[in-house]
């Protein structure tokens, strides 16, 4: 299974994406967990990216596309892939469109998750992410087992730098200008599929597996 998980900051991608991938046996790439790594491995890459993620603005196109295709070409990719994060722009989506071809690969699906600003923001505002291992949390929706600490290595919940109001507001604003065009361009080739973000966690999981399940 190769897909595309789309959709605004903070509507629930990368949530819905641990749960397909585990149940498709597929690796989870998320360009922004990919960012983050980098970063606290120290790498020069890593420092440069985060300059932008902090901004709350999108890293360069050529550093992004070139992360894309080194990590597609790992082993654990050949049967299948789930992108979340990745295309952001319709130079990425180009980019993307062209590496497949070379790689003689087809998308199976590219799935937008859309909800309005309000829930968005609400949910963005009670997340919480392991600083260890990156797991996220909810402060009402997905709670861990003991207030603050990760369930799967005991790591202490932390609020994400880009999650602060203002950078919040920049990173909409860029989602409208430069992603929402992205599921205009995968529209006109007849492969997105449009899912309600605003259900809980496991009603938005078993919806896409049901669409994804009646389409392959
Ligand atoms: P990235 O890490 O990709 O962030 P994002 O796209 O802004 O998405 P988020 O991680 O904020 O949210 P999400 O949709 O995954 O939601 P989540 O599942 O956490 O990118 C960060 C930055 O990296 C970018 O701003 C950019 O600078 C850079 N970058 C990354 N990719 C790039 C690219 N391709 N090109 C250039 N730059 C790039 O859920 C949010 C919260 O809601 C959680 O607390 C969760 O528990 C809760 N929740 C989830 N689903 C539900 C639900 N159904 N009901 C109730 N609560 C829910």
């Amino acid at each position: 299974m190769r897909i595309i998980l789309m959709g605004p900051p903070g509507v629930g991608k990368g949530t819905e994406a641990v749960l397909l991938a585990e149940h498709y046996h597929i690796p989870h790439i998320s360009t922004g967990n990919i960012f983050r790594e980098l970063y606290k491995d120290n790498t020069d890459v890593g420092k440069i990216a985060m300059g932008y993620i902090d901004r709350g603005e999108l890293v360069p196109n050529h550093i992004t596309n070139e992360i894309v295709r080194h990590r597609l070409m790992e082993d654990d990719a050949k049967d299948g892939f789930l992108f979340d994060g990745y295309p952001r722009n319709i130079e990425q989506a180009k980019a993307f469109d062209h590496l497949l071809k070379e790689m003689g690969w087809k998308l199976n699906a590219v799935i937008n998750i859309a909800a309005p600003d309000e829930v968005i923001i609400e949910r963005i505002a009670g997340r919480r992410v392991c600083e260890t291992c990156g797991a996220v949390y909810h402060i009402h929706n997905k709670k861990p087992k003991r207030e603050g600490i990760c369930d799967l290595d005991g790591g202490k919940l932390v609020q994400r730098a880009d999650d602060m109001e203002e950078t919040v507001q920049r990173r909409l604003r860029i989602y409208c200008d430069q992603t929402a065009p992205v599921i205009g361009y995968y529209k006109s080739k007849g492969s997105i599929v449009e899912i309600d973000g605003t259900k809980s966690i496991q009603y938005t999981d078993s919806t896409i597996k049901k669409v994804l399940g009646e389409m392959n």
